[in-house]
């Protein structure tokens, strides 16, 4: 089989997949029901491609890399990975992928980007090879940020896992791999836990959609690209560090700085949210805030890059 991977639903996150493996010189393969998906996708790859080029593209990367299909069969004949980004929808997802499960090659695995279904959940209704269903959860932009969370589900087989694993490594990305299955793997159970606090702050008017976002923007959130949430407190400990700190802070565990019930999520509370981003964004379209991103992150990925570089180097040099 080919190393070519097939980008099923090519929507925000299919379009991101398959710009990132273009930028690494895969061959893609996309199927869509919707035939507006191809405009996205030149779109999206447009936009992308500077930011890509910047971070450094593969020798033979090529826009033109990405082929669109009719039909579903077509796009999964021969591919060794199946990315499928349909609607977080778990009855869609799970009759999608045992379409996929029917008409691909039984060796190719199959990778889904929900943000949050479980394999075992997904792998419902598909007969032929469930042992080669996997969770790979994206980061968007996908063609930026370099997280894939690998999740096996209690029947994927260990060499599924090793295959998506070599699949993602070799395209650059960075591999989280979960041998058994966690709600909201790591990362989004971590981002549900600030989401649902942040709407409470909004439904009980203690914080405006500003706010919450300067909150992120101009403090925890400086320090969380160079270290997470662990080594991060470890240092606020000072010299004592992560023990020193859960001495400290140990007790506020229990004091109500969070409400870990999510909050209703009434009309009001909707619309509250929906006109704070619109209020923030100060006009600007979304188009507009995507290429602002594209560009500090980029300026962010390239930094950290520099920075690991000169700590090497230094390592070599024996200082
Ligand atoms: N948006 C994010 O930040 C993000 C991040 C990580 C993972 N995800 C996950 O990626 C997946 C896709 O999310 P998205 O944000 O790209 O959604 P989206 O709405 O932008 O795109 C979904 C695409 O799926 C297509 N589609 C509809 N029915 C389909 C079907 N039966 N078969 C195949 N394709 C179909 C739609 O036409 C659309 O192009 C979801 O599972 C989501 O949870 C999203």
């Amino acid at each position: 089989m080919s190393k070519s991977v097939a980008c099923i639903g090519m929507g925000v996150i299919g379009c991101g997949w398959a710009s990132h493996f273009a930028g690494q010189g895969i061959e893609v393969h996309a199927w869509d029901p919707d035939p507006k998906s191809e405009d996205l996708f030149k779109k999206t790859i447009q936009q992308a491609w500077p930011s890509m080029e910047k971070l450094g593209l593969s020798e033979n990367a090529s826009p033109n890399l990405v082929f669109f299909h009719k039909e579903i069969e077509e796009a999964v004949e021969s591919c060794s990975l199946i990315q499928e980004s349909s609607p977080e929808r778990l009855e869609l997802k799970q009759n999608l992928l045992s379409t996929i499960d029917k008409v691909s090659n039984s060796e190719s695995v199959i990778a889904s980007s929900t943000s949050g279904y479980l394999v075992s959940d997904l792998i419902l209704n598909c007969e032929i090879a469930p042992e080669r269903i996997v969770v790979g959860h994206p980061f968007n932009p996908v063609y930026l940020l370099p997280l894939v969370e690998l999740v096996a589900g209690p029947k994927t087989s260990i060499s599924a896992m090793d295959a998506a694993e070599s699949f993602y490594k070799d395209s650059g990305k960075v591999v989280l791999r979960l041998e058994k299955e966690v709600d909201g793997f790591i990362a989004d159970r971590l981002q549900e836990a600030m989401w649902r606090e942040a709407l409470h702050m909004v439904a009980n008017g203690e914080a405006t959609v500003e706010q919450l976002d300067l909150s992120i923007t101009a403090g925890p959130g400086l320090r969380w690209a160079l270290m997470g949430p662990m080594l991060t407190f470890h240092l606020a400990g000072g010299e004592g560090g992560m023990a020193h700190m859960l001495d400290h802070f140990g007790p506020s565990l229990k004091s109500p700085w969070t409400r870990l019930e999510a909050p209703e999520l009434t009309e009001s509370l909707r619309n509250a949210v929906v006109s704070g981003c619109l209020e923030e964004a100060a006009g600007r379209s979304v188009a507009d805030l995507v290429l602002e991103r594209d560009k500090g992150l980029t300026a962010i990925i390239q930094t950290l890059k520099d920075l690991d570089s000169a700590s090497s180097e230094e390592e070599q040099n024996g200082e």
